[in-house]
């Protein structure tokens, strides 16, 4: 066992990580799951349902738990092998929140409030704007920083924050020596930022929005195809990718990256359609592409036992890699150590 560890530590490694909030939408599965099961070919792979963040907008706690769950089995099913990769909750590791506390203390003011998620969170639920929303990053920060990852892959929404986490790790660097890795953000070619099927110029996202204009990994096929043929175009009848054409450009991207190809070639196989067949054949694609998804999860969900099964040994392996980066992060800050 050890002498696997020391072989896979060589790797290259990646940490990323989904909250558990909302439904997660094709726009999570383009702009980053779909590429996370194939990373273990190359690089030491850890991913994380962040559980944790959850709470910083108001959450039930059957929501939660079932969300948790739900995520977590969704991430097996998308293609992430529990015995490849190191798959874990993220609230089983505790050094989570002890290192985010650590960090804090690395963190300005200005910085943390410049983050645009936090803003227009805040903006969303004035009434909430609780102190856990404005730590967020430095929490997201803890998560890549345990675990010394070197490659981040994320949608476009989140680059902000791994860029403040970059800077903490430096900071941190900096002021004592090298402890953190400095990790890069990663985002895919296509499908960084996948737009609402009604409303092309907002975010996709699991808890936003029109549920129509969301297209979800775990909707049933008919409701995809709904969605799809419903989604919003415009006036005029050429299907090309350019800002004036929002619309067209979301549906041609979620065709690019599903399929892996360039938005070009997405443009010219479907030079001669009108939308409405356009629309259909998006839709189609979408629904072969999660139909694996959601056949895999509704087995994984049918043994609970199994699930948490996995859980605990993924929370093992995370806890052994995490307490290591703790442990040399208390004795460089000074503190007594029994
Ligand atoms: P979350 O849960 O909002 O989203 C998970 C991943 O999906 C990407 N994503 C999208 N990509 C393209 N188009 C969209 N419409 C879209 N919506 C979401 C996100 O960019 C993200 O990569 N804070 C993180 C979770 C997290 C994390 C971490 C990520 C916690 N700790 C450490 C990386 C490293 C979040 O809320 O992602």
């Amino acid at each position: 066992m050890n002498e696997q560890t020391n072989a896979v530590e060589k790797r290259k490694r990646v940490f990323s990580a989904v909250k558990p909030t909302g439904n997660p939408t094709l726009g999570n599965y383009l702009g980053a799951m779909k590429y996370w099961g194939r990373m273990s070919d190359e690089y030491d792979c850890l991913y994380a349902v962040a559980d944790l963040h959850a709470i910083t907008v108001a959450i039930d706690p059957k929501d939660l738990r079932e969300n948790s769950k739900r995520l977590f089995a969704l991430l097996i099913a998308v293609g992430i092998d529990p015995e490849r990769n190191v798959l874990f909750m993220q609230s089983h590791v505790k050094a989570h929140a002890e290192l985010c506390w650590l960090l804090n203390n690395y963190t300005m003011f200005g910085e943390a409030s410049r983050m645009t998620q936090f803003k227009d969170k805040s903006k969303k639920a004035p009434e909430n704007i609780n102190v856990g929303l404005f730590d967020y990053p430095v929490l997201m920060a803890a998560d890549i920083l345990l675990y010394q990852a070197d490659i981040v892959p994320v949608g476009d929404d989140q680059m902000q924050h791994v860029e403040l986490c970059r800077t903490i790790a430096t900071r941190f660097n900096n002021r004592y020596s090298p402890t953190f890795t400095v990790p890069e953000g990663k985002v895919p070619t296509f499908g960084s930022r996948i737009y609402s099927l009604s409303d092309p110029t907002a975010k996709m996202g699991k808890s936003e929005g029109n549920a129509d204009g969301n297209v979800f990994i775990l909707d049933p096929p008919e409701v995809i195809m709904r969605k799809f043929k419903r989604a919003v175009t415009d006036c005029d009848t050429c299907v090309h990718a350019c800002e004036d054409k929002p619309g067209i450009t979301n549906l041609l991207t979620i065709y690019a990256a599903i399929n892996d190809i360039t938005l070009e070639r997405a443009e010219r196989e479907f030079a001669a359609c009108d939308y409405a067949t356009f629309k259909t054949r998006v839709g189609e694609a979408a629904v072969e592409v999660l139909r694996p998804v959601r056949e895999k999860y509704e087995a994984l969900r049918r043994d609970d036992k199994g699930l948490m099964e996995i859980m605990r040994v993924g929370a093992e392996k995370a806890e052994r890699l995490a307490a290591r980066t703790l442990e040399k992060v208390y004795k460089k800050i000074g503190f007594v150590r029994l």
